[in-house]
């Protein structure tokens, strides 16, 4: 018994993403645009630790920024939340419209220097940029989804971050870049895959308008574009940065927010396809986007009784994914993955209002809508069906 323990953490020590995180995402602002300080996002961390019948420990975080709302470079006080709650931290920079990314590095510095490995042992990943490659796609452009950077701006970051943290607490830290589905599947930024360590994706099949996005088809949807990302990344590790069904809203196509749905699409894919086998960061715990009239919170001021029962079922309605991936005809089609995502260097997640992927109808600029439709049709790499084997095997043996 003990020397299977050790073999398992043996063989979860050597993958850097061999650990399923579990966590939701959080802005710098709060719905009505204010800051949150330490005490907002303890509360925060403690709800997400808390959740009634979750199915497993909500214990990671996403944020957008190291920057602490109203000010130049402190280090968001989320990291003294952190540390109080022993809360992981998947950590974000923001990397469009700017020359610089001095002013994240410099309060990412500041919190190294102050609170040391307390702080830089929960620190489980880096983010350089958040579907800035999506804005800058022609789907993008198209809809006003406002400022973006190309692959050598990300590049170039990348290697800046790198290098200012060498011979820190924070040089294992592994590095990774979050956008849409279609922002990875698109050759030309290739070279943002081979940059780092992790792809991070974010995915809405609830935006996918035109792709058939009823709730039932949502699971299928979801499974299309992540195979899709898996097919190109090679062994890379892909995190699910972003995902969720809002529980009220507007119909968007045949997609319609309501508790149930919401409950439908934590099964489905939540429960299904991510939790315990991706390292996952749910949206979310708590609405942070007034522009946007979905709302995706799990729950209605931080209660730990969630708006739904989070037990997981032990059947599904989806296809299985490689009964979905291995059919030609589910793979002839494309499907565009709208994002949430981010949107200001406050690190405010704004939802997205993305329509049509093809056509591309403008929204606000706040919005960051769909990917646009990258061609399925693309299999699965042997090095990413063996990786997800991998560890499919090793948590069934738990
Ligand atoms: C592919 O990526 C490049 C660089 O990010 C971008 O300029 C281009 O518009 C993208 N292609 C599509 C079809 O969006
Ligand atoms: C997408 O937009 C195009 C033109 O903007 C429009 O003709 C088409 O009906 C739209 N499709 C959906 C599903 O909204
Ligand atoms: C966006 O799509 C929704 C759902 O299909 C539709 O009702 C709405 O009119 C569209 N908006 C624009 C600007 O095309
Ligand atoms: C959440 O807080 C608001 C404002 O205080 C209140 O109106 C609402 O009833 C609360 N909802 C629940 C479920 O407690």
């Amino acid at each position: 018994m003990r020397a299977t323990a050790a073999l398992i953490a043996g063989i979860l020590a050597t993958g850097a993403s061999a650990e399923n995180y579990l966590g939701f995402n959080s802005g710098s602002t709060k719905a009505d645009r204010s800051a949150k300080f330490k005490a907002d996002f303890e509360a925060e961390f403690k709800t997400a630790q808390n959740l009634e019948n979750a199915p497993g420990k909500f214990n990671a975080v996403r944020l957008y920024t190291n920057i602490q709302a109203y000010s130049q470079d402190d280090p968001i006080e989320a990291f003294e939340a952190a540390i109080g709650t022993d809360t992981k931290l998947l950590l974000g920079i923001w990397t469009s419209g700017t020359d610089s990314i001095d002013k994240e590095l410099n309060a990412l510095k500041k919190a190294v220097e102050k609170y040391g490995d307390k702080f830089t042992k929960l620190v489980i990943g880096m983010s350089i940029g958040s579907e800035d490659l999506y804005r800058v796609s022609e789907t993008g452009i198209i809809n006003k989804a406002g400022v973006g950077a190309g692959p050598d701006v990300l590049i170039k970051f990348i290697n800046q971050y790198k290098k200012t943290f060498s011979g820190t607490g924070l040089a294992n830290v592994p590095v990774g870049h979050v956008d849409t589905w279609d922002a990875w599947t698109n050759g030309t930024n290739k070279a943002v895959i081979d940059a780092v360590d992790w792809v991070g994706v974010d995915e809405y099949p609830y935006y996918e308008n035109g792709k058939g996005n009823d709730i039932k088809n949502a699971g299928t949807l979801f499974d299309r574009a992540f195979n899709a990302v898996a097919g190109v990344v090679g062994s890379k590790p892909i995190w699910v940065t972003e995902t969720g069904w809002p529980a009220t809203g507007e119909k968007w196509d045949q997609a319609q927010p309501s508790v149930e749905n919401a409950k439908y699409y934590w099964d489905e894919v939540g429960c299904r396809k991510l939790f315990n086998k991706v390292p996952t960061f749910w949206y979310n715990l708590r609405d942070s986007n007034p522009d946007n009239t979905m709302k995706f919170a799990i729950t209605e001021n931080l209660s730990t009784k969630p708006l739904f029962d989070l037990t997981c079922p032990t059947k599904f309605d989806t296809p299985t994914a490689a009964a979905t991936s291995g059919t030609p005809a589910a793979t002839g089609s494309s499907t565009g993955v709208a994002a949430p995502g981010s949107s200001s260097t406050s690190g405010t997640t704004t939802a997205a209002s993305g329509n049509n992927t093809t056509g591309g109808s403008a929204q606000s600029s706040t919005s960051t809508p769909a990917g646009s439709g990258a061609s399925m049709g693309k299999s699965l790499s042997a090095a990413a069906v063996g990786g997800l084997a991998l560890v499919a095997g090793i948590f069934a043996l738990f």
